[in-house]
């Protein structure tokens, strides 16, 4: 690895082989696996080799101070984690551009008057334990570490268990007064995940915030039996009224203006072709700018799930598993940025990020890197270099400006 200045492209290159997944296509980076740890320590590795003091907080979250750590500090960055099959961009490109701006603000000969930091916070797609934002969460204490050391990934295994196994101790996750206490304003670059900036022509854009979102569990529950010999009269299948309620939520949201709503994720149990399932699980993401209606549409998608569930004879019980209000990025600070960037669009989400959970805390404010095609969370996520090393250079103007 160099340790010279290094543009967010090449840095990008870097961690191109890392997580790849040859099943779905894309790479598969989940919190506390061997291809997340890997990024872990390339980014100690990196943030060494530019002379960053590299500490890892109490929740697994890794930070690179650039001088000395200290409180009112100008803190960047985002995550390493991706969604299964993810793109290369979501969450990376945050972090090496904070690298590579750091890069530039050395070699520009920058002494900052506030502490600066680079942060990469730990599972911020929920992908393995379900949860987003986990790292962020527990940091600011807006999620119990009881609950999350107790949450389970799809082979069984607890939080509390792969953390232990991958190097930190489960006693240490919590509230972490003095970490938090530090960030004076966070500023989070990202690819931006929809199509807001390509048809305005313009290759950056400053976030206004993102809309309430949450996840849900729906667990139908039946009887698991033989495909061959139970007649369809004799049949209680969990699967029939799992697949009715996926039908019910896009009914439901298209009838309801901005609302987002998906069910990406579906497992049956046991799970074999020729067996009448157990039991589905579901899970349902839902997104509306309104706030307070998100859970009104999914309290009318549980109505029909469970009449669905009745009509069929299975049993359905619904969970919620994450919530996260409207988030607004701070006025002065995002109004501050634009006049700076000299005015790009400023562009409101429906992507959720740790900046929401830390906008509850800071000052805190967001870039948006232009994705041609918009598309997101999936191998074909894109920005074009220019476009990256644009983002980067008015990262590294925005750190210079408050740090200074
Ligand atoms: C994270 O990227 C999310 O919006 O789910
Ligand atoms: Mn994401
Ligand atoms: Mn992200």
């Amino acid at each position: 690895m160099s340790s010279g200045p290094m543009s967010a492209n090449a840095l990008l290159d870097e961690l191109a082989r890392v997580g790849v997944d040859r099943a779905r296509g894309g790479y598969s980076r989940h919190v506390f696996t061997s291809a997340e740890g890997e990024l872990r320590e390339w980014f100690a590795g990196a943030a060494r080799a530019r002379g960053l003091e590299v500490q890892v907080d109490r929740n697994a979250n890794v930070w690179a101070w650039f001088g000395r750590p200290g409180a009112d500090a100008v803190v960047t960055g985002s995550h390493l984690d991706s969604v299964p099959g993810g793109g290369a961009y979501d969450g990376p490109l945050g972090v090496v551009s904070a690298l590579a701006a750091f890069d530039l603000l050395r070699a520009q000969g920058f002494t900052p008057r506030r502490p600066l930091a680079i942060v990469v916070f730990a599972e911020e797609e929920g992908g393995r334990f379900g949860v987003p934002c986990l790292g962020s969460r527990l940091l600011t204490g807006t999620i119990a570490a009881e609950r999350v050391l107790a949450l389970r990934d799809g082979d069984g295994d607890t939080f509390a268990d792969v953390a232990r196994s991958a190097g930190y101790e489960p006693t240490h996750f919590g509230p972490d007064e003095e970490t938090l206490s530090r960030i004076g304003t966070f500023v989070e670059l990202h690819v931006e995940q929809g199509r807001g900036l390509a048809p305005l022509d313009a290759p950056l854009a400053v976030g206004s915030g993102i809309i309430p979102h949450g996840r849900w569990r729906f667990t139908f529950g039946g009887q698991g039996n033989h495909a061959g010999t139970t007649l369809m009269a004799d049949r209680r299948d969990p699967m029939v009224p799992a697949a009715e309620m996926i039908g019910a939520v896009r009914r439901c949201a298209a009838a309801v203006p901005e609302a987002r709503a998906t069910v990406g994720r579906l497992v049956p149990t046991p799970g074999g072709t020729n067996v009448i399932a157990s039991q589905v699980d579901v899970w349902l993401d839902a997104r509306l700018p309104e706030p307070g209606k998100v859970r009104d549409l999914v309290a009318e998608i549980t109505e029909r799930a469970e009449a669905a569930a009745k009509l069929e004879g299975c049993t359905v019980e619904v969970r919620e598993e994450s919530y996260e209000g409207t988030a607004s990025f701070d006025a002065a600070l995002r109004d501050r940025l634009a006049a700076l960037l000299g005015d790009p669009p400023v562009l409101p989400t429906g992507a959720g990020h740790d900046a929401a959970v830390l906008a509850r805390f800071v000052p805190t404010a967001m870039l948006y890197v232009r994705n041609p095609s918009g598309i997101s969370h999936a191998p074909e996520e894109f920005a074009e270099p220019r476009d990256i090393d644009h983002g980067t250079a008015e990262l590294a103007r925005v750190l210079r400006s408050l740090a200074e």
